[in-house]
C-alpha cells in the first residue's frame, strides 16, 4: 500500500463535547433484579482477563475455544506463527465444523428453539425458523450442492437478498467444507462478475428477485448478466422470493425447492481442520482490485462467538438483532456465525429503517423483544434527523445493549442513541473492527467499561494495540498520542490471507509496519488510554459504513467513453459520514457543460460497482492537480471540497499551480 496519504491522520479532537463526562456502566445492567449479571462486570475484571489474554494467550484462548466451540477432534497446540511471517495458525490439530457448531448442537439440545426471526420487508410477514428446521434446510441444501458436484475446497458464490435461505446458504457451504463468497446484493452485475471470476466460483446461489423498502430488485437478472463472462460457473440454484417468472437457463439453472426437495433432511457435517478456509469476502483497499479476504474455520468462529458473548453480553433467551446485510462482514459475524454459534435467536431484517415509516426499527424491537440491537451510525444519524416522535411510544424496555459499527459515531448521534433509544438504561458499544479482523477488536464491554461518546474505548481480549508514528513506524508510547492504529500480535479471528494472493496480504497488512498488523485507520489514544478512531489513512472512503476504494470508483468512471481522467475523494456528510465527490476530465472535444453527462457518469458508477457507490457530486474539470511527476494530489481536492482552500499547504510542486484556482471556482459555483 502507498503510505503517501498518512499525513491525513486527523489530529483535531473528535468530540465536540470535550467536557463530556465519562458514562459509567448503566446501573440497571448491574442490578440482578433487572438484568442477568454481565459476564464481565467491572473494569478490574476486564483488566485482569485482558492481561491474561495478552500474557498467556495459549491458556486464555485454549480455554475459551473449549468452552465456546464443539470439536470433533481436540486441538493440542493453541497457536503458531504470527505477524512476522504471515503464517498465523490457531488450534492446529483440531477439527470441527462451523455448521455443526451453529446448528446441530443447538438443534439436538432443543429443536424447537427459534434460530432465526425473519422480519420481512413488509412488517406483517415475519416468520420464525427453529433450530430443528434450520438443520433440515441446511442439510438439504448441502446435499444439493454435493449432488451438483461441489466438494470441500470449492468456492460457491452467494448473491441473495436478506431471506432465511441466505443464512441457510452460508451454513450449507460450511457443512460440506466449500468456501462461500458472499457478494452483497447491492453490487452490480459487473462487480459480481469480477468477484465470481476472482474466486473461480463453481456454483451461484441466488433468488428470483429481492424486496427492499417496498421496491423489487431484479436479482436473477443481475446474476444472468454477470455470468455471461464467468466460465467457472456450472450451476445456479435459484430461490423463490417473489415467485416472479424469471428466465432459467437449461442445464445451468435449477430451482432451490426442486434441488433441496430431492435431498435427505440430515447430512452429516464434513470434519474441517481448524485452519481450513471457511469463506472469502471481498473488500476494498487502496487499489482498484478488490481483495478476497479469507477467514479460516476455528479462529474466526471463536472470535465471532466470544464477541457476541462478551461485547453484547449475550445470555440464553436473549433476542439478538443486527441490522446489517449478510453481504458484509457484520452480517457474516453478527447475524449468522456469532449468534448461531451460541444458540441465540438472531433477527434477519430484510427492509430498511424507514420502511414503511421511520419507526420500523423500534417496532421491530418492541415486537420481538430485542435485547441487543446493532446498527451503523449513518442509520442513527438519519433517524435522529427525522425526529424523536418516531422512536417515542414504542416499548423498548427489552433492550440492554446498543451497538454501533462501520464508522466513527459523532457524539450527537451517540447521545441520541443512548438517550432516546436506550433511555439512559442501556450500554452503547461502539465496536471498531474490519472485514480482516473477523470480529471486534476495540470495543467497550457493556457491564465493565465506562464509555465516552465517540470513542471505541479499549481493546478486546487478545488484542495488543499500538499507535504508530505514520512516517517512522515507531510506536508512540503512553497516552495523548495520535498516529496509525496497528496490532502487535495475531489473534484468533484475523484473516489469514487474500485469496490466491498471499503476497498482497503481506504487503497490505503486515509489511507497511513490519511486525504489526496495520489497520489502515488513524487513531488517538487519549489521556485515559481510550482509543478514538480517526478514519482511514489510505485511499478508502467510508460511505454509510460501506468501504469503497477511490481507485475502484475512478476506474469505473474512466471506463466511460467521454472520460480521460478521474479523481475521487471522500467529503464529510452529515448523514452518510462521508460521501463521494468525483472530479472528471473529459476527452478532448467533449463538451463539459452538459448536466446529462453528470447524470450519466453517476449511472456509470452505479452500473460498474453498485448504487451505494454513486458519487454525490461530479465536477467536470479541465485539469487535475498533479505533481510534475504526474502523481495526483487528492489532498488538494479534499481541502477544496472541505472549504479549506486557505490551508492547501505547499502547491509549488504541482505541474501547474494555476489549476488550483480553477478548481476552487468550479467547486464554489457548483
Ligand atoms: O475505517 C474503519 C471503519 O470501517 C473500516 C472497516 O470496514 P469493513 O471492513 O467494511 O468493516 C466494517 C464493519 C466492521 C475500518 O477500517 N470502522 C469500522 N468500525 C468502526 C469504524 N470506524 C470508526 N469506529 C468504528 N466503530
Amino acid at each position: 500500500m502507498t503510505l503517501n496519504s498518512l499525513q491525513k491522520v486527523n489530529k483535531a479532537p473528535m468530540s465536540e463535547h470535550p467536557e463530556d463526562p465519562i458514562y459509567p456502566v448503566p446501573a440497571r445492567l448491574l442490578d440482578p433484579a433487572q438484568c442477568p449479571k454481565p459476564y464481565i462486570s467491572s473494569l478490574e475484571q476486564y483488566q485482569q482477563l485482558y492481561r491474561q489474554s495478552i500474557d498467556d494467550p495459549s491458556t486464555f484462548f485454549g480455554k475459551l475455544a473449549t468452552e465456546l466451540l464443539s470439536w470433533s477432534k481436540p486441538f493440542h497446540t493453541v497457536k503458531h506463527g504470527g505477524l512476522d511471517h504471515g503464517d498465523i495458525a490457531w488450534f492446529l490439530e483440531g477439527q470441527l465444523n462451523a455448521s455443526y457448531n451453529c446448528v446441530d448442537r443447538h438443534a439436538l439440545a432443543d429443536p424447537n428453539k427459534i434460530a432465526i426471526i425473519y422480519e420481512a420487508d413488509e412488517p406483517n410477514q415475519s416468520e420464525n425458523i427453529t433450530y430443528g428446521e434450520l438443520l433440515r434446510q441446511v442439510s438439504q441444501l448441502a446435499g444439493a450442492l454435493r449432488a451438483r458436484g461441489i466438494k470441500k475446497g470449492d468456492t460457491v458464490a452467494i448473491y441473495m437478498p436478506m431471506i432465511p435461505e441466505a443464512v441457510v446458504a452460508l451454513l450449507a457451504c460450511a457443512r460440506i467444507g466449500a468456501m462461500h463468497s458472499v457478494v452483497f446484493a447491492g453490487f452490480s452485475a459487473e462487480a459480481l462478475r469480477d468477484r465470481v471470476q476472482d474466486a473461480s466460483s463453481r456454483l451461484v446461489l441466488t433468488s428470483d428477485q429481492g424486496k427492499r423498502g417496498g421496491k423489487t430488485i431484479e436479482t436473477k437478472k443481475i446474476v444472468d448478466e454477470a455470468l455471461k463472462n464467468c466460465p467457472s460457473v456450472e450451476t445456479v440454484i435459484v430461490c423463490q422470493r417473489t415467485g416472479a417468472d424469471v428466465p432459467m437457463k437449461a442445464g445451468r439453472d435449477y430451482w432451490w425447492g426442486d434441488e433441496c426437495g430431492k435431498r435427505t433432511n440430515y447430512l452429516s457435517p464434513e470434519p474441517m481442520h481448524s485452519e481450513d478456509p471457511l469463506f472469502i469476502l471481498y473488500t476494498s483497499g487502496s487499489t482498484g482490485q478488490p481483495k478476497g479476504v479469507m477467514h479460516t474455520t476455528a479462529g474466526y468462529l471463536l472470535g465471532a462467538a466470544a464477541t457476541v458473548k462478551y461485547v453484547f453480553d449475550y445470555h440464553p433467551g436473549d433476542i439478538f438483532a443486527c441490522m446489517a446485510d449478510v453481504g458484509w462482514i457484520t452480517g457474516h459475524t453478527y447475524i449468522v456465525y456469532g449468534p448461531l454459534a451460541l444458540g441465540a435467536t438472531t433477527v434477519l431484517f430484510e427492509s430498511i429503517p424507514t420502511y414503511p415509516t421511520p419507526s420500523r426499527y423500534w417496532e421491530l424491537v418492541a415486537k420481538h423483544k430485542v435485547t441487543q440491537f446493532y446498527t451503523a451510525p449513518t442509520a442513527i444519524r438519519a433517524l435522529r434527523r427525522l425526529g424523536d416522535e418516531w422512536v417515542e411510544g414504542h416499548d423498548l424496555s427489552s433492550l440492554r445493549v446498543l451497538g454501533t459499527v462501520g464508522e466513527p459515531i459523532n457524539p450527537e448521534a451517540w447521545h441520541w442513541y443512548y438517550d432516546k433509544v436506550g433511555k439512559g438504561r442501556c450500554a452503547v458499544v461502539d465496536t471498531f473492527w474490519q472485514t480482516e479482523t473477523g470480529s471486534h477488536i476495540v470495543t467497550p464491554l457493556p457491564g465493565a467499561i465506562p464509555t465516552k461518546p465517540g470513542s471505541a474505548t479499549l481493546p478486546f481480549f487478545g488484542i495488543e494495540l499500538a499507535v504508530l508514528d505514520p512516517v517512522s513506524g515507531k510506536e508512540l508510547e503512553g497516552n495523548n498520542v495520535t498516529g496509525v492504529l496497528a496490532v502487535k500480535k495475531a489473534w484468533p479471528s484475523i484473516a489469514r490471507t487474500v485469496y490466491n494472493n498471499h503476497q498482497r496480504y503481506l504487503e497490505t497488512y503486515l509489511k507497511p509496519y513490519p511486525g504489526y498488523y496495520f489497520t489502515g485507520d488513524g487513531a488517538t489514544r487519549d489521556k485515559d488510554g481510550y482509543i478514538w478512531i480517526r478514519g482511514r489513512v489510505d485511499d478508502v472512503i467510508n460511505v454509510s459504513g460501506h468501504r469503497l476504494s477511490t481507485a475502484e470508483i475512478e476506474s469505473a468512471l474512466i471506463m466511460h467513453n467521454t472520460v480521460a481522467e478521474a479523481a475521487v475523494i471522500g467529503a464529510n456528510d452529515d448523514v452518510t459520514g462521508q460521501c463521494i465527490h468525483a472530479f472528471v476530465c473529459l476527452k478532448p472535444g467533449v463538451s463539459c457543460h452538459s448536466t446529462d453527462l453528470n447524470k450519466e457518469l453517476v449511472l456509470q458508477v452505479r452500473k460498474v460497482i453498485g448504487p451505494f457507490a454513486a458519487p454525490k457530486k461530479v465536477y467536470l474539470v479541465e485539469d487535475l492537480p498533479k505533481t510534475r511527476s504526474g502523481k495526483l494530489m487528492r489532498r488538494i481536492l479534499r481541502k477544496i471540497v472541505a472549504g479549506e482552500s486557505d490551508s492547501l499547504g505547499d502547491i509549488s510542486t504541482l505541474a501547474d499551480p494555476a489549476v488550483v484556482a480553477t478548481l476552487i471556482a468550479k467547486v464554489a459555483n457548483s
